[in-house]
């Protein structure tokens, strides 16, 4: 994103040198208000203006959440045209939100005009499809501004569910461009190898369904390239016959030591793709708390690979059982042990380095990062900081299944492994004032913790977008190859950079 902008103290925006006239962002969102069917509405900060709050609102409140000049809440394809043909005339900067969990300021948020996609909120299963040969049980298809949960509780009943988030909350749509690491995933890779269409409106205002057949470079760049080619407004994924998981949640005080043990049981033992499990080695309020989320695609709990786990004693919590996958998301959310627990939504950030292997020097040199963090604490009212150990199967992304989708924009191929698990760093903290220390620290993790993979690995593996620091070279995402053929594809579909006045990450 290279604009910079001023907001005055009243609404409009002051356009950068080059351009030729001012932008008035408050007559944007007034002519688009003219424009849009009432199927859609346009919302203003004030006294009134809870619609507009909820719109502006993210998941980290005080680092990613910004006051914009307007919200729009699209209702229909056509209107997306009409608002993107708008701010891109007038070169208008905004930002669309799905579920808003973007952790970076600007990718979801803005001084401009805040799109909210909430009015996409439908979900449908069809049993039959056209696309019968990779999707046999049938195809879902629901809204851009849908968050994971519910679109599982709309499938429970029907005994379906989709390769989606796995924590509540979280959007589907931020999800799904970037890629998707999934509790289904050692069974049908990232979420996006599970995407069978997508409806978006381009750049220029066109609506299409972008397929592997008719679009097969668009499609690819969609799965996993972002924000960069438009505004999608429903995806469609193959849909997974389920009946109940297994899952649980155990958090404990001072058990490091055990959750390695256990993590060493489980790495050993674990050889079916249905099971799935992340733990957490946090720093909170001045305590080390560890936690696991366990998973098994089958109602009963799978034999001896989480017995550890659930016999560390005196557990702080544990909750177990046979549950629906939106069911299984409250059972097992971590939020709450995260949050700060001041009342007030902390300021926070991810970092993210992937894993080709988690070997015991690496969990070790994680572990090291509580004791050397620790200090933040007395300084810089850090409310927590915790580092989630994500493993995956070895070999989980080789795509041998031929009812997987084609190859796609994230993760690009490197040499080895076709697999990589994943090691998200959060760090939470108060105060405006303590985001330079809190920053500076957790990008000394990622730092460590990237060098020992890299160490251990001979190679640096991709970083993954969805959870990656703001200022990630881009190409650290993609790789140069698919880096140059998202740039192509960029320059084809929208040769106005209508894209590029959103932020995230542009290729
Ligand atoms: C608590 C938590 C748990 C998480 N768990 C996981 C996990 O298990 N696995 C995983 O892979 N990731 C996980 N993530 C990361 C997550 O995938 C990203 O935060 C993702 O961006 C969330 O999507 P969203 O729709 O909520 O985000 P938003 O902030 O709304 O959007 C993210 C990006 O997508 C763009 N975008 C949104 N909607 C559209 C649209 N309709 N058309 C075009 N562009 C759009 C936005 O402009 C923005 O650049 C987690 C994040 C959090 C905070
Ligand atoms: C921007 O447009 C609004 C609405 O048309 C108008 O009231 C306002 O005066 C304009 N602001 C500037 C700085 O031109
Ligand atoms: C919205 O517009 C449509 C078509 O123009 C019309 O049929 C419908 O009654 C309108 N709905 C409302 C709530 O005004
Ligand atoms: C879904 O699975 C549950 C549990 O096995 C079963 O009781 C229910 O009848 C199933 N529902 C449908 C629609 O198949
Ligand atoms: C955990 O260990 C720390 C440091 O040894 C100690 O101060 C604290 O009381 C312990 N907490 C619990 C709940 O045992
Ligand atoms: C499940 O949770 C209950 C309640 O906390 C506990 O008594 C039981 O031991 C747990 N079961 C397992 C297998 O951990
Ligand atoms: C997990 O298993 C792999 C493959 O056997 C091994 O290389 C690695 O060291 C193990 N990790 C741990 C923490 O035991
Ligand atoms: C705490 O403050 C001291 C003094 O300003 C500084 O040197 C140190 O780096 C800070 N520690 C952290 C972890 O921010
Ligand atoms: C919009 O772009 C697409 C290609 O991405 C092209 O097929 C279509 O003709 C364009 N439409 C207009 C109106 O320019």
């Amino acid at each position: 994103m290279h604009l910079i902008l001023v907001v005055t103290a009243a609404v409009s925006l002051i356009s950068p040198a080059w351009a030729a006239a001012p932008i008035n962002a408050t007559a944007v969102c007034q002519e688009i208000a003219q424009k849009l069917s009432n199927a859609s509405a346009v919302f203003y900060p004030g006294a009134y203006g809870l619609v507009y709050a909820a719109d502006i609102f993210h998941h980290s409140a005080s680092s990613s959440t910004q006051e914009s000049v307007c919200s729009v809440e699209p209702g229909t394809a056509q209107d997306v045209a009409r608002i993107l043909q708008l701010v891109g005339s007038t070169r208008t900067p905004f930002a669309v939100k799905g579920g808003g969990h973007s952790w970076n300021p600007g990718f979801s948020s803005t001084p401009g005009i805040q799109i909210a996609m909430t009015r996409f909120n439908t979900v449908a299963y069809s049993k039959t499809s056209q696309y019968q040969r990779q999707a046999p049980n049938g195809v879902v298809t629901f809204g851009a501004g849908m968050v994971w949960n519910d679109i599982y509780a709309a499938l429970d009943p029907l005994n379906i569910t989709v390769v989606g988030g796995r924590v509540v909350g979280v959007g589907a749509a931020g999800f799904l461009l970037g890629g998707g690491y999934s509790f289904f995933s050692n069974q049908y890779g990232m979420a996006v190898d599970n995407i069978l269409a997508f409806d978006i409106v381009q750049p220029n205002g066109t609506e299409s369904v972008v397929t592997a057949s008719s679009d097969p470079n668009l499609f690819w760049a969609l799965k996993g390239g972002l924000n960069n080619f438009g505004i999608v407004t429903a995806f469609t994924m193959r849909a997974i016959p389920y009946t109940r998981v297994w899952g649980a949640l155990v958090a404990h005080v001072n058990a490091t030591e055990a959750y390695k043990d256990a993590f060493e049981v489980f790495n050993a033992t674990s050889t079916d793709p249905k099971a799935a499990m992340l733990f957490g080695l946090n720093g909170i309020g001045g305590q080390s708390i560890q936690y696991a989320v366990m998973f098994y695609d089958g109602p009963e709990q799978p034999a001896g690979i989480y017995d550890a786990f659930l016999n560390i004693p005196s557990a702080l919590v544990n909750s177990n059982g046979t549950f629906t996958m939106s069911g299984l998301l409250a059972a097992v959310n971590v939020g709450g042990l995260l949050s700060g627990g001041t009342g007030d939504q902390p300021r926070g950030q991810s970092g993210i380095v992937l894993i080709e292997t988690y070997t015991p020097e690496i969990i070790d040199t994680v572990i090291n990062e509580i004791s050397i963090n620790s200090g933040l604490l007395a300084n810089s009212s850090s409310a927590g900081f915790g580092f989630s150990i994500e493993p995956f199967s070895p070999g989980y992304l080789t795509r041998t299944d031929p009812l997987r989708t084609s190859d796609s924009a994230f993760p690009p191929t490197w040499t080895r492994p076709y697999s990589a698990s994943l090691c998200n760093l959060g760090f939470e903290w108060a105060g405006a004032a303590n985001d330079a220390a809190n920053l500076a620290a957790l990008q000394g993790s990622v730092d460590r913790i990237q060098a020992a993979e890299t160490k251990q690995s001979g190679m640096t593996l991709p970083t993954y977008s969805n959870l990656a620091l703001a200022d990630t070279p881009v190409e650290q995402l993609f790789g140069a190859l698919n880096l140059a053929r998202l740039t192509a594809i960029a320059k084809r579909v929208d040769p106005g950079k209508v894209m590029q006045l959103a932020g995230g990450f542009k290729v």
